[in-house]
C-alpha cells in the first residue's frame, strides 16, 4: 500500500520525506490555507520536493471554472494530480481530464454509489473520507471496505485512497482491506513506528552493549 501525507505544511513534507517512505502527498482547500502562502506557490514547492502525485483541489462548483483551474493546477508539474469534489459538475470535470490524460483524485467521497460513479468517470483516485464519518456515527473503514470490493468485482482501476485517516488502526485496516493508498496526517505517520516495547527493548541492548569488553582491534 502507497503512503501519502496529508499536509500543505512543506517542513512536515520534507521530514516525512526523509524517512525514504513518502509515496506521495495530498492537500485541500483547508490545509493550503494554514500555510498563508498562494496555492500554486505551495503547490510547486511540494511537487519539487515530492516524486510520487501530489493533490492539489480546484475551488470553482461550477463546470467552466473547474476546468480553468484544473488546466492551471495541472500545468505546475508532471506529478500534480487535480482534486475534484464529487458533484455532478465534478464528475462531468473528471471525464474531461480523464479523456485529456489528466490525473484526478476525487474527493468527499461519503458512499459506495459515489465511489462507482467516480470510477465509472475514470478517476484516478477516489478519496473516501473514513474519519469524518466515524465522526457521526457511521463506519468509514466499512466504506472502503465496499468499495474495494465493488472495483474488484468490476475491475475498475481507480485507486482507492483512504483520506480523513485520524489513527494508526485506520492504516492498519486499509492495508488489510487491500486499499491502494492511505494519506496520513503528519502526527499519524509519526505514531506509524512508534512501539513502547521498541523503545524498551533498545534501551536495554544499548545498556547491555556498554558490557561488552572492548575489541582490540
Ligand atoms: O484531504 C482530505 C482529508 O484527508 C481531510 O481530512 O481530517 O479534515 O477530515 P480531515
Amino acid at each position: 500500500m502507497k503512503l501519502f501525507i496529508d499536509t500543505a505544511d512543506t517542513e512536515e513534507i520534507q521530514r516525512a520525506a526523509a524517512m525514504g517512505v513518502l509515496d506521495g502527498v495530498t492537500t485541500n482547500p483547508s490545509l493550503i490555507a494554514k500555510t498563508g502562502e498562494p496555492m500554486r506557490q505551495v503547490l510547486t514547492t511540494i511537487c519539487e520536493l515530492v516524486d510520487g502525485p501530489v493533490s492539489g483541489e480546484v475551488f470553482s462548483t461550477d463546470y467552466d471554472g473547474m476546468m480553468r483551474e484544473a488546466q492551471a493546477l495541472a500545468a505546475i508539474a508532471p506529478n500534480l494530480v487535480v482534486k475534484v469534489p464529487l458533484i455532478p459538475e465534478g464528475i462531468r470535470v473528471v471525464k474531461t481530464l480523464t479523456e485529456q490524460g489528466i490525473k484526478t483524485n476525487v474527493t468527499l467521497c461519503f458512499s459506495p454509489l459515489q465511489a462507482l460513479i467516480a470510477a465509472k468517470a475514470g478517476a484516478t483516485y477516489i478519496s473516501p473520507f473514513v474519519g469524518r464519518l466515524d465522526d457521526v456515527g457511521h463506519d468509514g473503514m466499512g466504506l472502503v471496505e465496499q468499495i474495494v470490493e465493488i472495483y474488484g468485482n468490476y475491475g475498475y482501476e481507480t485507486q482507492v485512497l483512504v483520506a480523513s485517516v485520524r489513527s494508526p488502526m485506520h492504516v492498519v485496516e486499509a492495508m488489510r482491506m487491500g486499499a491502494h493508498v492511505a494519506t496520513v496526517p503528519f502526527a499519524v505517520i509519526d505514531r506509524l513506528l512508534a512501539h513502547p516495547l521498541t523503545d524498551l527493548g533498545l534501551a536495554r541492548f544499548i545498556e547491555d552493549a556498554k558490557k561488552i569488553p572492548a575489541d582490540d582491534r
